[in-house]
């Protein structure tokens, strides 16, 4: 038995974390009012003269005004071509274009020539569909999981059927998450990469990547990670998970749309071929021939996005000062309370594993009284009236939503500028979806 001292000491140990983790939760609540205020957007109204509540961040998240302030200030003090001119406009554009891609290395933990710029995650994902070509033979094995978004099984599916090599999948546990076992049976000798989401955009599962890698590494794979959802919301770090290439998107983590990033291992893209040939790519060119440009310009033909790529370092710095493991938490708070305000909706059902595996998604379908389905398209239509934005439909998951027996979901995302009262207003309007609907 504890005596009664160690018994007091205890709790006044619980009351004082009890206490520190309140005022840890008020600080967050004041800094996400702050947050918000960098979001001339969210103070708009929208339809019915309603505020808006944006929860549709795993499509696209919005941009605060140091991002947008920083494209403009390139577009009207120094805009230039990049890597050409010898004039101050262009080195001073080349600089800054230069430096957005230092900030990505550091913030994601890589080399400076292993960041490569590109439009978004469907284009890296095509990058390296595209330098597995030559790397493949007839009955060779390409690995995904059934969780794909269309991005990350399409390009592996022509890759497939053009070269004679076999698309396998790893399996789920429950439609939660990814099953080790049949990882472990799917990935063999014969296979030459393995590409799997690192959060996924509809169960919200977050994918024990450094598991995957061990498996694929005993059998000499490549490894690509689909990174669209978790880049911009948890801490990742390219260099410790060992996957020789990371996808993500800038307009999913506050910067423009058409800026994206493809990280890869700096002796794997030495020995990689391009998808795109031209000027900006070369280093040597004659009638006959040409050699390519150092990494990473090598896979960043043509003039690129100089301005959408000063504003994703921009977005950087603002994720940055905030943190990302506070990031992290912030969503995985506000995720925990959604599921929690959810639950206790029994016309309510929730996809994918409890909060404690996921990220800011959370997929849902609602039902009736007569336990029918209520089409996610009205469910949103009617969420919309009251100016809460969310998506529905089968998230570009078209396989995932066939396995999974239904036509679609309902799906809120979060960001750092989501707080718990929008949850508690769309969890009051899902109310009165069910009540118009039975
Ligand atoms: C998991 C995942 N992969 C890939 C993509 C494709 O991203 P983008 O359309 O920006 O290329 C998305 C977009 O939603 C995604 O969620």
């Amino acid at each position: 038995m504890p005596s009664d001292k160690k018994v007091q000491g205890s709790l006044n140990f619980h009351k004082k974390m009890a206490f520190k983790i309140c005022v840890v939760a008020q600080m967050d609540q004041l800094s996400i009012e702050n947050i918000r205020k960098d979001f001339p957007i969210l103070s708009r109204k929208v339809r019915n003269n309603v505020p808006l509540i944006y929860l549709d961040n795993a499509a696209t998240t919005q941009k605060p005004k140091q991002v947008v302030d920083a494209i403009a200030d390139y577009y009207l003090r120094y805009n230039a071509n990049v890597h050409r001119g010898i004039h101050a406009l262009s080195e001073e554009a080349s600089e800054k274009y230069e430096e957005a891609h230092l900030k990505v290395a550091k913030f994601l933990n890589a080399k400076f020539q292993e960041v490569i710029f590109t439009k978004n995650t469907t284009e890296g994902l095509n990058i390296v569909a595209h330098g597995m070509y030559d790397r493949l033979e007839r009955d060779d094995e390409i690995v995904v999981t059934r969780m794909e978004h269309h991005s990350n099984i399409v390009p592996f599916q022509v890759l497939a059927r053009k070269t004679g090599a076999k698309l396998k999948f790893i399996e789920l546990d429950k439609f939660e998450t990814l099953n080790l076992e049949s990882a472990e049976k799917v990935i063999t000798d014969r296979t030459k990469l393995v590409s799997i989401p690192h959060m996924s955009n509809v169960l919200g599962t977050i994918n024990p990547v450094k598991d995957i890698v061990d498996i694929a590494k005993a059998h000499g794979s490549l490894v690509l990670l689909d990174g669209a959802q978790s880049v911009p919301h948890l801490p990742v770090d390219f260099a410790d998970l060992g996957v020789d290439f990371l996808a993500f998107s800038g307009h999913k983590m506050l910067a423009p749309m058409g800026i994206g990033g493809l990280i890869g291992k700096e002796e794997v893209l030495e020995d990689f071929e391009p998808l795109l040939y031209g000027g900006e790519m070369i280093k040597y060119v004659d009638y006959e021939r040409a050699t390519w440009n150092d990494l990473p310009w090598k896979f960043e033909a043509g003039t690129p996005n100089v301005g959408g790529g000063i504003g994703l370092g921009v977005a950087i710095d603002y994720l940055s000062n905030i943190g990302m493991e506070r990031v992290h938490k912030m969503e995985r708070e506000l995720t925990k309370y959604t599921m929690e305000r959810f639950s206790e909706l029994d016309f309510v059902q929730i996809y994918g594993p409890p909060s404690e595996y996921r990220g800011g998604v959370v997929s849902f379908n609602v039902f009736n009284d007569d336990g029918e389905l209520i089409h996610p398209h009205d469910v949103s239509t009617i969420l919309d009236e009251h100016g809460i934005a969310i998506r529905a439909g089968h998230h570009c998951a078209q396989p995932l939503m066939r396995a999974m027996s239904i036509p679609a979901t309902n799906r809120v995302s979060f960001y750092i500028y989501n707080n718990y009262e929008e949850v508690d207003k769309t969890v009051e309007v899902l109310k009165e979806v069910k009540a118009l609907f039975s």
